[in-house]
């Protein structure tokens, strides 16, 4: 016989037979779009740190979730920023705070037509910055911190929440939310766990954009060494057996190996955010010529699909839904 015997060339002759054989889709519902609503402001403004993004009002996030449902996103997540801030956090579960009347909004326009998750930290809220209440000594204290949580899980459920992510790396987080959740009478609010948070360099565009860099010293205390993988999975594990209904890895790009063994190790559905750091990278790169934005976004999220995300939180995810809309065929 001659060589080759073997031709994969075959299938990759033309676009209808490369996309006849596609292994890895990414579908505009699997994109969810991160929104930041900040009291006090009068009009949205454009974030300085996330070109391309803006500080909504509680009335302005309503056109923003408009484009979004549009262009068919799966789902917004909604930072909040205060006026206050205070030791305690306490703007977080205030049930006037920014998030909450912004999620009244939205479900007061869209109803379950949209699907609102609520990130649950107090970073944006502490004067301090960090995720959690502070105890003796200076150091975050972890069950302090669980009950603010539950508070605030409590106060965005009521709102009308569909899933409460808590994102401030506390153990017990998930368990503590859903416990509240559910002796408030709120079961069928879901809990999207931020499992394997990194203690990541690619947070820093979102600390400008949310207001919430720690004053004194850093996250490590709380956040996960990049440099672990099984940690991921055992974290992953946890927040199953606390009651999680989906998971997540943070950042996305260069924990795509963690993607994929947290994949192998659960059944749940489980997203990746790829970070504000991330994003800048792929714009900055963009803007000197280096690609093609479009192109590039979107074989990157190709990759996250491919390692094994389900869902995909990305500032990009609007422009991405556009893109993926005007394709079809062309890939
Ligand atoms: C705070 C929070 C952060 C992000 C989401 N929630 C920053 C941090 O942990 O310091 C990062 C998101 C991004 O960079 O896009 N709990
Ligand atoms: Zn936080």
């Amino acid at each position: 016989m001659p060589f080759p015997t073997e031709r994969p060339r075959r299938l990759r002759r033309t676009p209808a037979l490369r996309r006849l054989v596609r292994e890895t889709r990414v579908d505009a519902a699997s994109l969810i779009l991160p929104a930041f609503v900040r009291e006090g402001l009068t009009r949205p403004e454009p974030i300085a740190s996330l070109p391309g993004q803006r500080h909504d009002t509680t009335d302005s996030i309503v056109e923003t979730a408009e484009r979004a449902l549009n262009a068919g996103c799966g789902a917004l997540l909604a930072f909040g920023l205060p006026e206050h801030k205070d030791a305690d956090g306490s703007g977080a579960w205030a049930d006037e705070g920014a998030v909450q009347q912004s999620i009244r909004g939205l479900k007061h326009r869209f109803g379950d037509a949209i699907a609102v998750i609520a990130d649950c930290c107090l970073c944006e809220y502490t004067d301090h910055g960090q995720c959690g209440v502070l105890g003796a000594g200076g150091s975050v204290d972890n069950d302090a911190t669980l009950e603010a949580y539950a508070r605030t899980a409590v106060s965005q459920a009521a709102a009308g929440a569909d899933v409460i992510a808590p994102s401030g790396m506390m153990d017990g987080q998930v368990g503590a939310i859903r416990q509240a959740l559910d002796a408030a009478g709120f079961d069928d609010t879901a809990v999207l766990g931020y499992s394997a948070k990194f203690a990541s360099v690619m947070y820093g565009p979102f600390r400008d954009a949310a207001d919430c860099t720690p004053k004194d010293g850093d996250r490590r205390g709380y956040q996960m060494d990049p440099a672990n993988q099984r940690e991921a999975v055992r974290e992953a594990l946890l927040d199953v057996e606390e009651g999680a209904d989906a998971i997540m890895v943070k950042p996305a790009m260069t924990y795509l190996d963690v993607v994929a063994r947290v994949r192998d190790n659960t059944d749940l559905p489980l997203a990746a955010y790829c970070v504000s750091g991330e994003y800048a990278m792929l714009r900055a790169a963009a803007a000197t010529g280096a690609f093609d934005e479009r192109a590039a976004v979107l074989e990157t999220l190709t990759g996250i699909r491919r390692a094994g995300a389900d869902m995909i939180i990305t500032y990009h995810a609007l422009d991405a839904a556009c893109w993926l809309q005007e394709d079809r065929a062309t890939r």
